[in-house]
Formats: C-alpha cells, sequence, structure tokens
C-alpha cells in the first residue's frame, strides 16, 4: 500500500494480510539491489533471505516486486507487536518531533524512567528493582556482567553449553558456538566457564531437570569454585542453540544453587522475553525470580533498546558513572517501548502467544507423524521450534533442514534455523498474526516436508 500524498509505501496492521505471490522469490527488482548491496555492505553480514522489504506490518512483509510474505521470523523475536504497530508509531512519531537525543547522561528525561519503571512492574519479583538501559543485547549482557562483578567481587562467569550471549569481545566468550560467531575473532575475554545444559532431546539416558543441574552444579563447584562466581548467566529456553526447554526443576535448582553460594543469578531473556512464550518472561513459567535479568528485542517494536532489571542492592553496586553510553536509553527507542507495553497489555499478547502455541505445535506433531526427520517439537507459546534428523531419529541434519527453509523462501514464508548443528527450524511469529495466516504459513511448511522427503 502506498500513501496517496507521498507515494511512500506504508506498513502496519491494514496492510493485507495474505500471502501474495507476484514474481519468483526473490523477485527481480531484489535481486538487482541485492547485487548493490554485494558492492557496499561487508559480506560477513549474512542475510537469511534476500527480499528487500519496503512495507510490512501484522504478519507480512511486502517486498520490492510486490511480494506479500507470511512473516515466521519476527526479525528475530523482535516485532512481536507487529511491524509498524499503531503505539509505537504513534509515540515514536511524537517523541522524534519533540526530541531525538540528550543522552540520558547528561540531561535527563521521562521517556527513560518510564521504562525502567515499567521493568520494574513487568519483570519477575516483587521487590525494590532498578534498571540500566542500553543499546543491544550483547550489551545488556556485558552490563549485567559487570554488575554482577562489581557487587559480588568476584571475577568468575558461569555459561551454558549452546548458548548465545551475543557478538562483542565478552559475549562471544558466553557464546558457545564457533562458527559463524567465533571464528578468527579471538582472543576472547576470560573468566568464562561452561556447563553442561540440560537438553532433554538429547541426554544419552533420561535425566530430572534437578539431576542435570546437580550435573551443571558439578562441574562449576569442581573446576571454578562456587565462591569464585560472580554470576550465572543463562537462558531460560535456548534462543540461537536450538530452542532448548531445560527440564522442568532444572531452573529452579540452579537458582536455589546461586542463592546459597551468593552467586548473581543472570536471566538473558533477549529472546524469551516480552510475551514471546506465554507469558511476559520464560523465567515465569516455573516460578523463577532471577536477581538480574536482560531484555532486548520484542522490548520496543523494532527500535534498538535493551536494559538490565533486577535488585536495586545489585544494581546499586556500581560506582556513579560506571554505567551507561552515548545512546543507552534514546527517547526515540523509550518512547518505542513504551508503545510496544501498551500494545502487548492492551491485546494480552500472552494470552496470544500460548494461542499460536497450540497451533503450531498442533500443526507441527502432526507433520512429524508423517515425517520422522522430526525428531523433537518443543518450545514455549510463539517460540516454538522443530528438530530435524536423520534416519536414526537422533544425528542432526542440517542439509534437510536448510531445504525446508529454502522451499518455504520459495513459497512466501519467513522461516530461520537455529541451533548448534544447525538442524533446527525455528518458528518466532508476530504475536499479532492473524491465525488464517499462521494456519496458510504451516500449509505451505506441511509442503515443503512432503517436497524435501
Ligand atoms: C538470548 C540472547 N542474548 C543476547 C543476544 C544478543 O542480542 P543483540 O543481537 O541485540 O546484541 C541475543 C540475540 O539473538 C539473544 O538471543
Amino acid at each position: 500500500m502506498t500513501d496517496a500524498a507521498t507515494q511512500r509505501p506504508v506498513g502496519g496492521p491494514d496492510l493485507p494480510q495474505e500471502r501474495r505471490l507476484v514474481t519468483e522469490i526473490p523477485g527481480p527488482e531484489s535481486v538487482r539491489r541485492f547485487e548493490r548491496r554485494g558492492q557496499h555492505v561487508a559480506t560477513g553480514v549474512s542475510t537469511t533471505l534476500p527480499v528487500f522489504v519496503e512495507a510490512a506490518g501484522g504478519g507480512v512483509l511486502v517486498d520490492a516486486d510486490g511480494n506479500s510474505l507470511i512473516d515466521l521470523a519476527s526479525g528475530i523475536a523482535v516485532t512481536g507487536v507487529g511491524n509498524s504497530a499503531p503505539e509505537v508509531t504513534a509515540r515514536v512519531v511524537e517523541q522524534a518531533q519533540a526530541f531525538t537525543h540528550t543522552c540520558f547522561m547528561v540531561t535527563p528525561y521521562d521517556g527513560y524512567v518510564d521504562v525502567c519503571e515499567k521493568l520494574a512492574e513487568l519483570t519477575p519479583g516483587d521487590f525494590d528493582k532498578r534498571s540500566a538501559l542500553l543499546n543491544s543485547g550483547a550489551e545488556a549482557v556485558e552490563n549485567a556482567v559487570k554488575i554482577a562483578r562489581v557487587h559480588t567481587g568476584r571475577d568468575a562467569v558461569a555459561v551454558f553449553d549452546h548458548a548465545y550471549h551475543g557478538r562483542t569481545n565478552l559475549t562471544m566468550a558466553m557464546t558457545a558456538k564457533n562458527m559463524p560467531y567465533k571464528q578468527g575473532f579471538g582472543p576472547f575475554a576470560n573468566e568464562v566457564y561452561r556447563a553442561p545444559m540440560s537438553y532433554p532431546f538429547r541426554e544419552p539416558a533420561p535425566l530430572s531437570g534437578e539431576q542435570a543441574a546437580d550435573r551443571a552444579i558439578d562441574v562449576l563447584d569442581k573446576q571454578v569454585g562456587a565462591r569464585n562466581l560472580a554470576c550465572v548467566v543463562i537462558e531460560p529456553i535456548l534462543g540461537e542453540g536450538g530452542f532448548v526447554v531445560p527440564a522442568d526443576g532444572f531452573l529452579p535448582r540452579l537458582r536455589e544453587w546461586t542463592a546459597e553460594h551468593g552467586i548473581v543469578f543472570v536471566a538473558d531473556e533477549i529472546q524469551s522475553g516480552f510475551c514471546r512464550t506465554g507469558d511476559w518472561f520464560a523465567c515465569d513459567h516455573e516460578g523463577v525470580v532471577p536477581d538480574l535479568i536482560t531484555t532486548a528485542k520484542g522490548i520496543a517494536g523494532g527500535l534498538p533498546l535493551a536494559a538490565v532489571t533486577g535488585r536495586a542492592e545489585i544494581m546499586n553496586s556500581v560506582h556513579v558513572g560506571g554505567l551507561g553510553g552515548t545512546y543507552g536509553g534514546n527517547p526515540v527507542a523509550c518512547a518505542a517501548a513504551l508503545g510496544s507495553i501498551e500494545a502487548m497489555t492492551k491485546q494480552d499478547l500472552p494470552a496470544r502467544a500460548r494461542r499460536i502455541g497450540e497451533i503450531v505445535s498442533g500443526r507441527l506433531t502432526a507433520i512429524a507423524e508423517k515425517h520422522p526427520s522430526i525428531g523433537d517439537i518443543r518450545g514455549r507459546g510463539a517460540m516454538m521450534a522443530a528438530e530435524i534428523v536423520g534416519a536414526d531419529g537422533l544425528t542432526p541434519d542440517p542439509v534437510r533442514a536448510g531445504s525446508v527453509s529454502a522451499f518455504c523462501h520459495a513459497h512466501g514464508v519467513v522461516t530461520l534455523t537455529c541451533g548448534t548443528y544447525g538442524n533446527v527450524l525455528r518458528f518466532l511469529p508476530p504475536l499479532v498474526m492473524p491465525e488464517h495466516l499462521l494456519t496458510e504459513a504451516f500449509d505451505v511448511v506441511a509442503e515443503a516436508f512432503d517436497a524435501t522427503a
């Protein structure tokens, strides 16, 4: 759709909510623009699906050739409220017209404080909290570690197998997977130690959540020493590592152990937070209350904003001037976050995420009955995945996962893969996606499995 006066494309929820293919994917105009991209953009910056987007909203992306694609990615779990959600754009425009930047550390403004107040209300834990706002998820994780180190006076950081925490030097050290995130980029920050994760599908023998936590605790206790640990940083549901949901009891047991030893428990909810899993935060499902929580992605409807939120006494242990950055908590990004939180509350998006979860798991289960290449279906709410395996039911099959995904792309459905072995299809629709579109998207996913069998 184009605006009659400006002739510019208009996105948002009023875009026709349909899959419409008028050319091959990518179409000729996208191909032309992609060639130009190659002349100017560094090759290290990758592209999953080379269509150039002109407008997006609800559950669709419209490309430069006029194709309308169903979005099962949300820009990697960002646009939960939908692209150009009215609550977001209204506040962004209003804020951009008032002022765009002062630097909160130079002269403050209400939007920043309002976001921190909302974070205190919404994040798990009924205690006095403080927040610091930043630009990216990686920056939030780095700051959580800085805060935990100052608070405890200890250096060591515990992370888990299959973890993903970002691409800065410290967060690369915390991220598990080498290719493509770490290869050639070392040396990495030290004092980062990795413990085994609970990965129910890949345990050699059934292991309860408590047993899996004790296995991790044993490694940390023996190899690092609890008294040297500043923090344990964990994604309550693994994101890039494969949407692994740890066995019930794993997170509560770890939480208990960290509390016993004065270790700061940091939940990295950058991908799983803000309604995605059917609750405001993934920790809420098991009533786990972290000391610090890192958020980004879904918080601001597409604008770059991230936060560390947590117990006031931990957050406030850092000296004045120790936290911040030029753009952290930019006023336009804060306005977007306030609009996005308003949309999540007004539309009860946790409930929408639960409904999406029911539909997606139902569809995946039906596909798996025909296709044993789906070894595991997992996730919560609108953060669902299928792990693709070979004939033995276990060997990762990234080639098949890639072919299914490529078929979906060619047929107008934007899908993503993930996982340490690259064999996990993950589904992250905008939480506002209409049901008919979700159903149509999974018709295509089903066809993709048939076509690539
Ligand atoms: C769990 C988790 N932590 C941290 C990050 C890094 O966030 P960003 O890409 O905004 O730096 C991501 C990004 O995918 C993530 O999923």
